[in-house]
């Protein structure tokens, strides 16, 4: 290639992605967020911040503290300043059709984040920017069923928050493995709200009900910092968290990857804490060359244990906010 043809050819692939930042520069994104319940949570808001600051993109977040009167305020609120788009991870899954048709009348596009909503109306979102936690759920399940083999295992479940979409479908992934399988049986399932505190009080509740725990081969936790909860009951009921009862969950944080160093849990299923990057590439594509998005923009979910090196795995996550 001539000198010539490489400047040009330079500034052919330069002019976009310059376009595109001057474009996003000038947007302002409302982001309505459920709280800060999980580290995982915590990571997220802290990645969607530099991932707004990367593409100079001005991110305005509403902590909702978990609830969903809050978060329709804070979706009016965006409305009536006038935003440029509004990002939504929504606590739970029924109940937005009328604060969207908001938004959708005042033409401002909504993107999901992390978690789905249940309505009849497509069209009042852009996209879902989220994982498939129906397989989340699958895979932990496949996970226990291929480590406890044929032995009876039963087995006792920590629920996320009621009503939120990744509660309902990580239950129904687990299930519908566990179903193909009669010696594992689901013999207690209750709400920890996804929150350290409150898995680590269930936790206690069932270890009580079953035998000082006896009875129990193998937790299920749709969340990390529920199981890291229990992991604490667990071991002040004087049984062994990993050995004595096996720990399976969801999210994949930094602490996680401490219980695997110290033999205290087996198995987690990453969630990225960056679901704001895709969603605003997916915004600037839309807003900037109308491109639409597909209605699905699918997050990996990956499995991790003690033999994935937890040590390293730890290192790359321990600064992201979790
Ligand atoms: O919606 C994602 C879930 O919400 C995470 O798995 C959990 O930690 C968080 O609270």
């Amino acid at each position: 290639m001539t000198l010539r043809n490489l400047l040009l050819a330079t500034v052919v692939t330069l002019v976009p992605a310059m376009a595109t930042s001057a474009f996003a520069a000038s947007m302002t994104v409302g982001f309505s967020q459920i709280g800060s319940e999980s580290g995982w949570r915590a990571a997220e808001t802290s990645v969607s911040k530099s991932e707004a600051q990367k593409r100079n993109i001005t991110l305005k977040i509403a902590d909702a503290q978990q609830k969903q009167e809050n978060q329709i305020k804070a979706i009016r609120s965006f409305v009536a300043q006038g935003v440029d788009a509004i990002f939504l991870a929504p606590v739970v899954a029924t109940g937005w059709d009328a604060v969207l048709g908001e938004a959708k009348d005042a033409k401002i596009p909504v993107i999901l984040l992390d978690r789905d909503i249940e309505t009849a109306n497509k069209s009042l979102y852009l996209t879902a920017v989220t994982s498939d936690s129906v397989h989340e759920g699958a895979v932990a399940g496949e996970w226990l069923a291929k480590n406890v083999g044929d032995k009876p295992c039963n087995v006792v479940e920590l629920q996320g928050t009621v009503g939120a979409s990744v509660a309902t479908n990580r239950k129904k992934g687990f299930d519908d493995v566990v179903a193909k399988h009669a010696n594992i049986k689901v013999i207690r399932s209750q709400t920890g709200d996804f929150t350290r505190a409150k898995g680590k009080e269930v936790m206690e509740s069932f270890l009580k009900a079953e035998n000082g725990g006896k009875n129990i081969c193998a937790l299920y936790a749709h969340n990390d910092d529920m199981a890291v909860g229990a992991i604490q009951a667990i071991k002040e009921a004087g049984l062994k968290p990993g050995k004595d009862i096996l720990v399976v969950s969801i999210d994949a944080v930094p602490d996680m990857f401490k219980a695997f160093m110290a033999g205290e849990s087996n198995a987690t299923v990453e969630l990225t804490p960056n679901m704001a990057g895709p969603a605003f590439d997916a915004l600037i594509a839309f807003k900037d060359k109308g491109t639409v998005p597909p209605k699905w923009i699918q997050t990996e979910s990956r499995l991790y244990t003690p033999a994935d090196d937890p040590q390293k795995v730890y290192d790359s996550k321990k600064d992201l906010g979790y």
